[in-house]
This record gives C-alpha cells, structure tokens and sequence, in this order.
C-alpha cells in the first residue's frame, strides 16, 4: 500500500470506536512494516555496494607500467634493477621522519636556492633507469595519468586527477619525490619550497610571479636569465617570466594584462570563491568519489579546475599543459607545493564540514612511488593526512584573501557586482525573466541561463547549500570548461571576470587518454554556493538564477567542439 494511502486509511480508523492503545498498536505495527521494508533495502544497497564496487586502490606494480588504448607515448620508466623484487610497504609508524620546513619560493635566500640546484643536478645526472632520476620522477606523474598503470583483470587504467585522489596523490609523490633530493645532497632537512601564487601581496619580491628561484643561478642579476639553471625550463611560456602577475581567468596565458592590481584583486576573489564558497565541504574540496574499478575522472574538486589548471597553462603550455609532461618542469613542484599548504589552510576556513573525506576507500587507497634508493614504495592517504604526522610544516605567509577577498591593497575595492543593476529590483527582474529548468538543457559555450528553487530557510545544520548538475552522455574525451555566474544572465566565457560578484565556480573536464569515445556515463557535478550568496546579500531569495559559459577545447586527439547535456538542475544541501 502506498505511504499516503496508508496514512489516509490509518486516519479513518482513528475515528472508529478503537482503544487508544488498539491505536498505538496499529500505528506501530504500520509504521514498522514501512520502516522494516526500509531497513532491508538499506542493508541489500550496503551489501551490494560492499560486494560489487566498493574497494580502495591497491598499490599499482610499477614495473607493470605498460601502455594501452589510444596513447601516443610510453611514460614508463622500468628501473631494471626492481624487476621481481616486492614493493616495499611505507609504515608511516615506524618511520622516524625528519621536520621538513618548506619555504615560500620568493622569499629564499641564495644559499638555498643553490643547495636545491644543486640537488636538482643531482638527479638530472642520474640514469634513466634509476628510480630517482628526473627522468623517472616526472615520467612517474604521467605513468599515473596518462592509462599507464593497469590492475590485472581490471578494465580501466588508474587516474589520479579529476577525483578525490588528485590532493593526497600529489602530495605522497612530493614527500618522496623531496626525501630522493634530501638523500642526493646529504641533507636530511632539505624541503621543497613552494610557490605562494595565491598570496597577492604587491611588494617585491611578488609572491605570485613565477619566482625567480626557478630561473637564475644565485649570485647572478636577477634580470639576467641564466638558462642554463637545473630549476630552469626552456618550454616556458616567455611571458610567464617574472614579474609578471599570474592570473588566471583563462588558458590562453599570453593576453596582455595590462592592470596588475585588477589581477591581484581578481585572483583574491577567485581565491575565495573556490576555497570558502564552491569548495565547502570535503567532498567539494576533494573531487569525485573514484573507487578500485571505477573509470577515472568523476569530477573535479574546487581548486583542481581553477586555479591549479589555468596555473599550468599560466606557465608553461608545452610542458605543464599536458599530463604527459606536467611534471618535467621544476615549478610544477613549486606549484604542487602551494596546493599542498592551501588544502590544509581549506580546513581553517569557516564551515561545519571541513575535514578529511571519511570514506575507507579513500582512505585506504594506497600508492607506489620510488623511495630514496630507487626501489618501489607503497603508502596508504590515511598515513598522509596530518601534516604534524609526516613532519612537514609550511612557511607562514600572508592568507590575506580568506578574509572575504581582499587582496589588501592600498584601499582594498569591496567586491564589485558585474550585473548592470545588481539593485533588489533589478535581481527581481532577472528573475522573473529567467526560464525555470528544463531538462535536458545544452550547452557548449552559453550563455545558459535558468533557474532553480532554494530554501533560504534551511541552515548550516542541514548541511551546505550546493547546485547539482547532472550531465548525460558525458563526452569524456572532450575538454570543457564551465564558469557558472548567479544572476548574470549576461555573462560570458572570456569577457566576465572571474573576480565579479557574481561568479560561482567552475566546473571542468579534461580528456584523459583511457576514455574512449562512446563510453557512456552521467556525470554528476556540485558547486557549493550559499556562502557566496550570503557574501552577496542574496542568500534570502527563493530562486537561484544560473547562468553557464563555457568553452570546449577542441584538440588533434578530440576534434570538434562538445557540450554538456544537462538533464538536472537543482538545489541539494549535504554534509559529504
Ligand atoms: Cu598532476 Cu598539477 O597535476
């Protein structure tokens, strides 16, 4: 019998003459059946799901790194020494770490910069079979998303971007990528030092400039480029040469960019946006739930679309805007050093939900890197979560953004609304005008403008407020990139900031070499948005008006544009 029928019948039988505890019983015996029916589902869903797909990652063999389908190049690196032998296991317990304090790229002194060439020398000179090499090292990054890494009998190659693997998977492979440089120099302390491009600060040395560690060797002028630094990459974008300002409002990193402070203020806003406001919650943060036997690729967190992508292309399209080669440019490891510092900052930030993502096949997931002898090494992201626990600690910069923003400039402008007139009337006709959505909706570049109801009552208690997409018939060799804007039905991709009021967060796919063209899966894609409604002043509308812009990259591997194909929108509210 239905819920509601039930309820109707039970109704009527509470005006017959029946005893009250007749009543209870019946009521009971109702409501028990239902919650009965309820607990078997529930259990057959958690059985299932234990049986069939859940699993965390076990540790890839390296020495199996092959290549399949539809890749161009072998990454594999097989250290010759390692075949047969087992992987060693990381025991986080019984390893007696070393403090590693890693600086802030800018600020460093002349004597570190050139004990971290020197180390990079190191490495360089080593042979490409050694597990420590620069060869290896880099070559291990592409291993891991470029289809390399198999797991017999399982159809998809690993991937460790676009999902919940993309922090704690780059964090391990900088612990032991810096214990192989600490190793090569002696030097026990040594610590990666990280490129602080969130920071805006407009003094010299800019900490978000390319910083000029990565360039000169020491002693020599700091306008003299000398090419020929171990920290040096020749495939740099020329005009990611300091100090030039990073932004990163597109992928095209050479536009003229003529106001350096409407960049630091833009970055600022972006920074907050995606760190307080679309990245809420762990599993916002993180990225897509991927387990042992998934496709690769179910949706990246907050800061993995932007800004870690566009600080690739930012600096050096040829080799940091490709999996295949992200890693073979010593900034990267700079770059990767910030995001690290920046995921521990994101716990700080306020929200009831921020905290590790709790599920044990997350946790559980375990990697292999080569460890300071060049021998396979496996660790597990539980081991890896607590910075205290591995014994690295990050230089205290300025985090001036966190505070609603600001970049703090002489004057610090509040945030500037983009919409013609972001007056109530003014919202309340955008409103009125704007379509309710409608499945399916489409969209390649936009703008897409609908709107979805809210709940403005619902508080933080009920988790936090976020916008759900769905997408059908993903095209998941396809790069798209999506900006999504709240009550700005004119926004576009190129020409509306990122730094606007109105900006949500962004939502991207990148194609990565396993996904074949006809592969057929949704998509399910969130952006937490109630703290930037509240930032606003909007939060206590009943509707949401989305507009999208977007862009999709066609490439020689994937030509032709592609959209996506949006078949639900709404408001859901969740503590995951
Ligand atoms: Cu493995 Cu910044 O990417």
């Amino acid at each position: 019998m239905p819920l509601d029928q039930a309820m109707a019948t039970s109704e009527s039988r509470s005006r017959d003459p029946i005893t009250e505890s007749e009543r209870i019983t019946r009521c009971w015996r109702h409501n028990h059946s239902f919650s009965l029916i309820i607990l078997a589902l529930l259990a057959l869903l958690l059985i299932g799901d234990n049986m069939v797909d859940a699993a965390p990652f076990p540790p890839p063999d390296l020495t199996k790194c092959g290549m399949a389908y539809n890749s161009t190049e072998i990454c594999c690196i097989l250290p010759t020494s390692l075949s047969g032998k087992p992987i060693k296991k990381f025991e986080i317990q019984h390893a007696h770490l070393p403090l590693r304090f890693r600086r802030a790229a800018h600020l460093l002194d002349d004597a570190f910069i050139e004990k971290y060439q020197k180390a990079m020398e190191l490495m360089r000179a080593l042979p490409d079979n050694d597990g420590r090499s620069w060869n290896a090292q880099w070559r291990l990054h592409c291993a891991y998303c470029n289809n390399h890494l198999y797991y017999p009998d399982h159809e998809f190659p690993l991937e460790i971007h676009q999902s919940w693997l993309f922090l704690p998977w780059h964090r391990l492979f900088l612990f032991f990528h810096e214990r192989i440089l600490a190793k090569l120099i002696g030097d026990d302390n040594f610590a990666l030092p990280f490129w602080n491009w969130d920071n805006q600060n407009n003094t010299e040395p800019f900490p978000n400039a390319l910083p000029w560690a990565y360039y000169n060797n020491v002693s020599l002028s700091p306008t003299a480029l000398n090419k020929t630094s171990s920290l040096w990459d020749p495939d740099r974008n020329p005009c990611s040469k300091p100090p030039r300002l990073v932004e990163f409002q597109t992928f095209i990193p050479c536009l003229p960019r003529p106001f350096p402070d409407l960049t630091r203020i833009q970055n600022a806003h972006m920074m907050w946006t995606q760190m307080v406001s679309a990245g809420a919650t762990p599993l916002l943060m993180a990225g897509g739930e991927y387990r042992f036997g998934d496709f690769g690729g179910r949706g990246m967190g907050a800061v993995e679309g932007r800004p870690h992508s566009p600080m690739h292309a930012w600096t050096n399209v040829r080799d940091m805007g490709t999996f295949r080669a992200a890693a073979s440019d010593p900034a990267f490891y700079g770059l990767h050093g910030n995001l690290d510092r920046l995921w521990e900052l994101w716990k700080t930030l306020p929200g009831k939900y921020r905290g590790e993502v709790a599920d044990p096949d997350y946790q559980n997931s375990e990697f292999t890197y080569y460890d300071e002898d060049g021998e396979q090494i496996s660790a597990t992201i539980k081991d890896f979560l607590d910075l205290k626990k591995i014994r690295v600690q990050y230089e205290e910069v300025s985090n001036a953004w966190v505070d609603k923003g600001t970049p703090q400039l002489n004057g610090d402008p509040a945030w500037l609304f983009c919409a013609s007139d972001p007056s109530e009337t003014g919202v309340a006709r955008i409103i009125r005008k704007a379509p309710r959505f409608k499945a399916p909706m489409y969209v390649v570049k936009g703008p897409l403008t609908f709107k979805v109801k809210r709940r403005p009552n619902l508080n933080e208690n009920h988790g936090e407020e976020m916008l759900e997409l769905k997408v059908a018939n993903f095209t998941w060799h396809k790069q798209h990139t999506i900006n999504l804007f709240a009550y700005l039905p004119v926004a576009q991709y190129e020409n509306t900031s990122i730094g606007c009021h109105e900006y949500l967060g962004t939502l991207q796919n990148f194609p990565h070499p396993g996904a074949s063209p006809d592969m057929n899966y949704e998509m399910v894609y969130r952006v937490g948005i109630r703290r930037k409604l509240e930032n606003m002043g909007r939060a206590h509308l009943k509707q949401l008006v989305i507009t999208l812009v977007g862009q999709s990259y066609a490439s020689p591997t994937s030509p032709g544009e592609s959209g996506m194909n949006i078949t639900s929108a709404k408001v859901i509210y969740s503590k995951l």
